[in-house]
């Protein structure tokens, strides 16, 4: 199958096309190297997956908010896996303008011009972020999911919202994937993991926003990214869904750090402040419905997981 994955060269994005192309798939990826963090490691990313596909991957250097351009990376593809998103919680606050462009807008344009195409397979990156401070835990996806407390949430329900109706009208058959906290090689420099290695190797204090009782279900990139191709597999089927990518184990604040600080090697110097707006007090996957329909069972220990950031850290 010819897949176009958007954000290729991002965290998430770099890993699923190596896995797509492991699995012997052809892969364009599109990505517009924004400086959202360092392109340079966009960059790197983009050669390790070149390693990998040789003149089976193909990237695009465009932005989804080009249209002409979009339509003309299509050219040839099946599926599409659209990851490219402004992502984060803190900065959509400060910039919830370029969020809506991108995420909303960005989405649409991916909608519309697969309609154009007549290309029918769409798995689209949704958060764990649009549950908000829902109280029942862990998260089912029949959750309602209309009390955002981010601009970036409600943007990313927004793309739920706008898939199913391109489904609807369009035939198209999309999954959508709600991810919890992904971590591991690569990730995003914004993140707390990549952040908490970076500055206690480097002796420098952190901040921890709470009392430390916040938790997150912390998901391995190879375990997320697992659930991905899974999903895409599945769009084969016509439908719409929509299924948490998590790994059901949520770990506080406080394990997490003394998690980093034992892989790391040195102790934590906490400096602790108020919870930020914006920020959830807790994410739980339930995932019930991804392991019956698509078969996704996560199995990285944090402890591993870790390790393995870690590692790719000191490169
Ligand atoms: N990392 C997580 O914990 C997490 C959790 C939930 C959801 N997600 C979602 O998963 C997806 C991938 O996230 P990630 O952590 O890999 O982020 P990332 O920032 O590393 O990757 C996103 C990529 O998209 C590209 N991009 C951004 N705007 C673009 C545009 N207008 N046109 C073309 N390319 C553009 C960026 O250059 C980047 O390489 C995003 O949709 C994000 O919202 C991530």
């Amino acid at each position: 199958m010819h897949v176009l994955v958007t954000g290729a060269a991002g965290f998430i994005g770099s890993h699923l096309c190596e896995r797509l192309l492991r699995d012997g798939h052809t892969v364009t990826g599109l990505d517009s190297f924004n400086t959202f963090y360092d392109p340079a490691q966009k960059a790197r990313n983009a050669e390790d997956i070149q390693r990998v596909g040789g003149d089976r991957f193909q990237l695009v250097r465009a932005d989804l908010r080009d249209l002409p351009a979009l339509r003309a990376a299509l050219d040839g593809v099946d599926a599409v896996v659209h990851l490219a998103a402004m992502a984060g919680v803190q900065p959509s606050i400060r910039e919830p303008l370029v969020y809506e462009d991108v995420n909303v807008r960005g989405t649409l344009h991916v909608l519309e011009a697969m309609r154009e195409r007549g290309i029918h397979r769409l798995v689209f990156a949704s958060s764990s972020s649009v549950y908000g401070n829902a109280q029942r835990v862990p998260f089912a996806e029949d959750e309602p999911v209309d009390r955002p407390i981010s601009p970036y949430a409600a943007t990313k329900k927004a793309g739920e919202l706008l898939c199913h109706t391109w489904h609807h009208l369009h035939a198209m058959s999309v999954i959508c994937l709600r991810f919890f906290t992904v971590y591991g090689p690569r990730q995003r420099p914004d993140l707390a993991i990549a952040k908490f290695i970076r500055m206690i190797d480097a002796r420098e204090p952190i901040a921890l926003y709470g009392d430390g009782s916040s938790s997150r279900d912390y998901t391995f990139v190879l375990d997320t990214v697992d659930g991905i191709a899974r999903a895409l597999a599945r769009t084969a089927a016509p439908g719409y869904a929509i299924y948490n990518i998590g790994n059901s184990g949520p770990i506080s604040l406080r394990e997490l750090v003394a998690h980093v600080e034992a892989a790391v090697g040195k102790p934590a110097q906490i400096t602790w402040q108020p919870m930020q707006p914006g920020d959830v007090d807790r994410t739980w996957a339930d995932l019930t419905h991804a392991h019956a329909d698509l078969g996704y069972a996560p199995h990285t220990a944090i402890a591993d997981g870790i390790a393995a950031q870690v590692a790719w850290f000191r490169g």
